[in-house]
């Protein structure tokens, strides 16, 4: 079974501020970094990290080699990146003195996939092997009837969620990563446990994964739920915090781990990446997040 993530890559612009800016304001940072991120790549780090053998699709600019660089330091298949014309995408990203961010995306050559880029991709990968999506490409329905047609299993993490996600057809979905935001914006619910257990009303057939921020990840299938409290620390910076969770649930799931050692493994490795700032740079390997498991 292979595992691609058709995903964007950002250059992101971290400015580090009092607090986020409001409307009309003019605030001056007193900190500014240039990280590599965007949640398809972020995600991807996460599953090479944790020890899954991916590949990541998608396009970046004529500025966009350090993703590739990236990708051959941590063991990311970059096969299927693309170089165009033009500019990568990129996030201009508050970052405020309790470690909340606030993130402004320009989609640059993240929105710029084709329909016979997509095909010359799935072409390479068959039914049974794994298609991880995100919010931050172009053609996101195309992409799901294609890989569904071919017997892909998708995994979508709804991320951010906008309208573009009504197009999909999510009964195509075969496991959801995503926060209770996202939930909400999917099943019209606001409360954690009725978000679950509207989701699971809605699609019986597929895993849900649910983060909560500070209170924890639930998991559902089936009728099997289960539960993951917060590792806490003192964060730093939560942007990849949760892209993070779904690289290493999903490294998790293809490796065969029991469902409450994937989450914990998960929930560890995220609470070590908020204590780092960026995102890419930010998240643990695998042998790390072992080794402060074993210290519990
Ligand atoms: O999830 C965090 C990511 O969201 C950042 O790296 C930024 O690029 C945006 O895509």
């Amino acid at each position: 079974m292979k595992v691609l993530n058709i995903g964007s890559m950002n250059l992101d612009y971290v400015y580090q501020v009092d607090h986020i800016v409001e409307p009309g304001e003019t605030e001056s940072s007193y900190d500014m970094n240039i990280f590599l991120g965007g949640k398809g790549i972020n995600q991807s780090m996460a599953l090479a990290k944790a020890g899954a053998a991916v590949y990541h699709g998608g396009m970046v600019g004529e500025d966009g080699q350090p993703f590739l660089d990236a990708c051959a330091e941590y063991g990311v298949d970059a096969t299927y990146i693309r170089k165009i014309e033009g500019k990568t995408g990129h996030a201009i990203i508050q970052l405020d003195k309790n470690a909340q961010n606030c993130i402004l995306l320009y989609g640059g050559a993240n929105q710029k996939l084709t329909k016979e880029y997509v095909d010359e991709v799935l072409a390479q990968f068959e039914a049974g092997d794994v298609l991880l999506l995100q919010n931050e490409v172009n053609l996101l329905p195309y992409i799901v009837e294609q890989a569904y047609a071919k017997g892909m299993q998708v995994a979508l993490n709804p991320s951010p969620f906008n309208e573009k996600l009504l197009e999909v057809d999510l009964n195509k979905i075969s496991i959801f990563l995503l926060n209770e935001v996202e939930g909400g914006q999917i099943t019209g619910m606001t409360d954690p446990d009725e978000v679950l257990e509207k989701m699971r009303e809605m699609f019986p057939h597929a895993k849900i994964v649910l983060t909560l921020g500070k209170d924890g990840a639930k998991y559902a299938e089936g009728e099997n739920v289960f539960f993951q409290p917060v590792f806490k620390v003192q964060a730093v910076d939560t942007t990849a915090a949760g892209d993070t969770f779904t690289g290493y649930f999903l490294a998790g799931l293809i490796d065969g781990m029991e469902i409450p050692d994937i989450l914990k493994m998960s929930a560890k490795a995220s609470s070590i990446a908020v204590t780092r700032n960026g995102a890419v740079q930010s998240i643990p390997l695998r042998a790390e997040v072992m080794e402060a498991l074993k210290e519990l």
